[in-house]
């Protein structure tokens, strides 16, 4: 009965959050250089390689994600602190897959095969987490490695 609220006074905390992306913009520019390209790409095309694209394609949990987890993230969700205390900020733990999953007590963060509607790639999109002078943004090749994990299923790998 009370997850309509939760959810909306956790997004509401974050409300400028959406103002701040800038996706549509980056998707433009890629369609304008790919239009100036006439025979650079085309005419091949890509050999099919099932190993080559399966290791290069499949990202994994526990060697591309929870590392990044682990460098920018811990030290508010999960990590000990000085009291040997599991830390967790609204109960988020990013440091093993299960409580990924799980979530915080306001619900999912991770929604398997959406990135665009789990809500920690908002958050981590928007420069919302790590919180402003609590750390660098996180780059977009590791945003983009966790858009890629979520839309192949978010898997436990
Ligand atoms: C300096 C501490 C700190 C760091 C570092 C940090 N967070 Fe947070 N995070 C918080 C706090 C505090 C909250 C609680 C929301 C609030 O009130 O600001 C939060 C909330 C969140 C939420 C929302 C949980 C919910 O359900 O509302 C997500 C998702 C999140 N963090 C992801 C991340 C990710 C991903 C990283 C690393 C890239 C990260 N955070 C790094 C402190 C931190």
């Amino acid at each position: 009965m009370s997850t309509p609220d939760t959810a909306g006074k956790r997004r509401g905390s974050f409300g400028f959050a959406g103002t701040l992306a800038s996706a549509s913009f980056g998707v433009a520019a890629m369609a304008a250089v790919a239009g100036f390209t006439p025979d650079a790409a085309t005419s091949h095309p890509p050999v099919s390689n099932p190993h080559l694209r399966e290791s290069q394609d499949t990202v994994s949990f526990a060697e591309q994600i929870l590392p990044i987890f682990q460098n920018r993230c811990a030290k508010c969700h999960g990590a000990e602190d000085e009291n040997g205390e599991v830390r967790t900020e609204v109960s988020l733990s990013l440091l093993e897959y299960e409580r990924v999953m799980v979530g915080s007590e306001f619900g999912t963060v991770i929604e398997a095969g959406d990135p665009d509607g789990s809500f920690l790639v908002d958050m981590i999109t928007a420069g919302d987490m790590p919180p402003e002078g609590e750390g660098d943004n996180v780059p977009e090749e590791e945003i983009a490695l966790i858009r890629t994990w979520i839309e192949q299923g978010a898997l436990n790998n």
